[in-house]
């Protein structure tokens, strides 16, 4: 239910939506493209970072609350765990349950390893629940992985590991018909096909979907299969450390129980971080989309025992995040919103970019319009835009929203906001780590042998900038890609003697560097009640 304050903007986007359907503004060049981000990213206050003093990513930066996390301190001592008597001895450890750790688990225990997934909450508390618009394939007559490959490599600014694009597109119309078969319920249209859309940045429609709670849904079919399989799962169980063997290979994982801090011991030929993303380090004071237990644990994890790290300096703040009411300040709202007609407009109602540029672009876009030019609405907790909405019906006829978007609907439409008559009010949100952990296209680090990642914690499948539905699509190609070769891995390696001697290794190059904080990483959960600026 919007107040008076908001009536006269509002009817100053009603009076234009007719025009403003029918308008098409030109896309940005290049270069317009460039100055754009420079002066409004996020990515680009030079000020919002730190460079690394210690570990192998030294002398680079990354957020200032990524920095403290990844230099602090461990959790535990050497000499506190006891090694010589394992609480679980398995041939892959997986430390995850969303859906990039789910895929791994699977696929491992397809191939005939033993296999045990560990998760700080619970198996599906994880960003994959969350995802709305869809996953990308390029599986339709007039489109191949070739032209996915180009849209991903430009849309991330053409910095994205070749080998690890490569795979990710060409691996992609598989996994369509992997969670098909596994019973993954996708829109499709009466004669079975599969209904496909445009997502920022794409230049086919290639957008698989569930609806706008996409997954929602493929989480609940890969946790069936996880548990269908039997595959044992230790939930509300955190890996706090990576054990090391004295050849210096990753040979399992300090775990600690959440409720009672207990400390276990699992031993594992291979470990796979797949601990997901870092919304709720809420970098530069942004909300977030993410699910509560983003924390960017897998990044501190990997990279304490020396794995390095790839664009830890680019994170995606979507372009649409909820910015009214304060109750769902930062909830995602799909980008499938804009692929089904609905435009981004000032408080003026004018379009201020093409519909479909690439998040980054679209999030700066906003930016500006709510900062220098002044054209933002001012929703009582900062400056938004609006997203258009009602264009939807109008374009696709109505019954479009509830049809194709009806968690978008029930969203807001808990607060008395009818998203088919009203436009919603939008401003950019914490989404997306675009950087991780540097692997091969194996999904093996490239520096820590049996060490494996899969989904948001590795660096470099999409560059500086991810594509919508790429995400749900790297947590499945990943994530199967490296319960396959973790399984493979594990069929040669001999384990040696388990160690926690990086531990203090770490502590002395801290010590070197003169860090004398009392942090401990990795951060597990966030804290509410303590703020940067408070302290
Ligand atoms: O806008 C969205 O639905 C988000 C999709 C994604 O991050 O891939």
């Amino acid at each position: 239910m919007y107040s008076e304050k908001f009536t006269e903007s509002i009817k100053a986007v009603e009076a234009a939506r007719e025009a403003n359907i029918a308008y098409e503004p030109a896309r940005m060049t290049a270069k317009e493209k460039e100055d754009l981000l420079a002066a409004y990213h996020p990515d680009y206050r030079k000020d919002q970072f730190t460079n690394l003093v210690i570990g192998p990513n030294k002398g680079e930066k990354v957020p200032h609350e990524l920095a403290e996390m990844l230099q602090a301190g461990s959790r535990i001592k050497a000499e506190d765990v006891d090694l010589t008597s394992p609480d679980y001895d398995v041939d892959v450890l997986v430390i995850g349950g969303g859906g990039a750790g789910s895929s791994a688990a699977i696929e491992a225990h397809e191939a005939g390893a033993k296999v045990m997934i560990v998760t700080k909450l619970r198996i599906g508390d994880a960003n994959t629940m969350m995802a709305e618009g869809g996953i990308q394939a390029a599986d339709k007559p007039n489109d191949s992985p070739a032209i996915h490959f180009l849209d991903a490599f430009g849309g991330g600014h053409f910095a994205a590991k070749r080998e690890l694009l490569s795979k990710l597109v060409c691996d992609a119309p598989e996994a369509i018909q992997w969670l098909n078969e596994l019973g993954v319920e996708f829109d499709k249209a009466a004669d079975g096909t599969m209904i496909t859309t445009h997502g920022g940045g794409t230049s086919r429609k290639r957008m698989h979907a569930a609806k706008d709670y996409s997954g929602a849904e493929i989480m609940r079919t890969l946790r069936d299969e996880v548990l269908n399989r039997g595959i044992p799962v230790v939930d509300f169980t955190s890996a706090i450390e990576i054990i090391l063997d004295d050849k210096g290979n990753a040979a399992g994982a300090v775990l600690m129980n959440m409720e009672t801090g207990d400390l276990l011991v699992a031993k594992a030929k291979c470990v796979i971080i797949a601990t997901g993303g870092a919304g709720r380090m809420h970098y530069q004071g942004f909300p977030t989309s993410n699910h509560y237990g983003a924390t960017a644990d897998g990044l501190v994890l990997g990279y304490r025992v020396g794995a390095k790290l790839l664009y830890a300096d680019t994170l995606q703040y979507h372009p649409t995040g909820a910015a009214f009411p304060e109750q769902i300040f930062g909830a995602l709202v799909t980008e499938k919103v804009r692929s089904l007609g609905a435009k981004l407009v000032n408080r003026d109602g004018k379009v201020f970019m093409h519909p479909l540029e690439t998040r980054d672009v679209a999030a700066a876009s906003i930016i500006r319009e709510c900062s220098d030019r002044g054209e933002g609405v001012d929703t009582g907790n900062g400056e938004a835009v609006w997203l258009d909405t009602p264009m939807i019906e109008k374009i696709g006829g109505e019954g479009t929203i509830e049809k194709r978007i009806p968690a978008m609907m029930r969203m807001f439409g808990k607060y008395g906001i009818d998203i088919r008559k009203e436009p919603i009010l939008v401003y950019p949100t914490l989404h997306y780590q675009n950087g991780g952990l540097d692997i091969s296209a194996d999904c093996m680090t490239t520096n820590v042998e049996n060490l494996f990642v899969a989904g948001e914690a590795v660096g470099g499948i999409h560059g500086r900038n991810r594509l919508m539905g790429n995400s749900l699509l790297d947590i499945i190609v990943f994530g199967r890609s490296a319960g396959k070769s973790a399984a493979a891995k594990a069929k040669d390696v001999e384990v040696g003697a388990l160690t926690l001697g990086h531990i203090a290794k770490f502590e002395a190059e801290r010590a070197a560097a003169g860090i004398t904080g009392d942090e401990v990483s990795p951060k597990l959960l966030p804290d509410y009640t303590h703020h940067r600026s408070e302290s």
